[in-house]
C-alpha cells in the first residue's frame, strides 16, 4: 500500500523519538567536561501529564556495578526534587547553543509558578521509559533510578565545598541506569 505524502508526518501514531536514532551508552562522543558544565543539561522527571524540568550544570557519566551511569545532583529546594523522588525514571537532555536561553530560563524560574515548556518553546515527549524528554534535544539519556544519597558535609574532604552551601540546602545524589540513548539525526 502507497503512502501518501505527508501522511506519516501527521498521523498521531509517529513515535516521539522519530528524527532521532539510537546509540549505545559507549558510543557518545561527546565529552563529559564539557557537556556537563559548559553546555548544562535538562533533568526532567515525572510523566508527561504531570512533570517537572531544571537545568543542571553538574552531574557526571559512565560506568558503576557494571553499567553505564548517570550522576545527578538535586538540591531539596528544588521542584524537580519532589518529581524525582517520586519516579523512577529520569531523562537527561543536552542542547545546541540556540538553546541556551531556553535553559537559562528553566535554571533560574520554578515549576511551581510557570509552564517552563510553554515559555520556552520546547516540545515534551513521551521516552519510552515512561518520562518525558525534549524534541529539540540533540541527545538524549534515558535513565532508571538505581542509587540516591544525600550529600553528607561531614565528609567534604575539601572545605571549600562547603561555600558551595550558604543555605546548607546539600543536594541529593542520584544514579541512573542508562537505560536508551538518543541521537538528533540533524540538528534541531
Ligand atoms: C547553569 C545552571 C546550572 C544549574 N545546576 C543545578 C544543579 O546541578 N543542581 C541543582 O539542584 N540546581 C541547579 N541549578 C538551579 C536550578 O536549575 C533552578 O533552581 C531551577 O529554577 C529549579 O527549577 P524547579 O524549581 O522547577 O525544579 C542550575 C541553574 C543553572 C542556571
Amino acid at each position: 500500500m502507497r503512502r501518501e505524502k505527508g501522511k506519516r508526518e501527521r498521523s498521531s501514531s509517529v513515535r516521539p523519538d522519530a528524527g532521532f536514532r539510537r546509540i549505545k551508552p559507549e558510543a557518545i562522543k561527546d565529552n563529559p567536561f564539557q557537556a556537563m558544565e559548559g553546555d548544562w543539561f535538562l533533568l526532567t522527571a515525572g510523566d508527561l501529564k504531570n512533570y517537572n524540568t531544571m537545568t543542571c550544570g553538574w552531574g557526571a557519566w559512565g560506568v558503576l556495578w557494571s553499567r553505564p551511569a548517570v550522576f545527578v545532583f538535586v538540591r531539596p529546594t528544588r521542584h524537580t526534587y519532589a518529581f524525582i523522588n517520586k519516579n523512577d525514571t529520569f531523562t537527561v537532555c543536552f542542547f545546541s547553543k540556540r538553546y541556551r536561553q531556553a535553559l537559562q530560563f528553566c535554571g533560574t524560574h520554578s515549576g511551581r509558578d510557570c509552564d517552563k515548556a510553554a515559555e520556552t518553546g520546547l516540545s515534551p515527549a513521551r521516552a519510552s521509559n515512561g518520562s518525558v524528554f525534549f524534541k529539540q534535544a540533540r541527545l538524549v539519556l534515558e535513565c532508571r533510578k538505581i542509587y540516591q544519597q544525600d550529600l553528607d558535609p561531614g565528609l567534604f574532604l575539601d572545605p571549600d565545598i562547603g561555600k558551595c552551601y550558604p543555605q546548607k540546602d546539600y543536594h541529593r545524589m542520584y544514579v541512573g541506569q542508562v537505560t536508551k540513548v538518543l541521537y538528533r539525526k540533524q540538528e534541531s
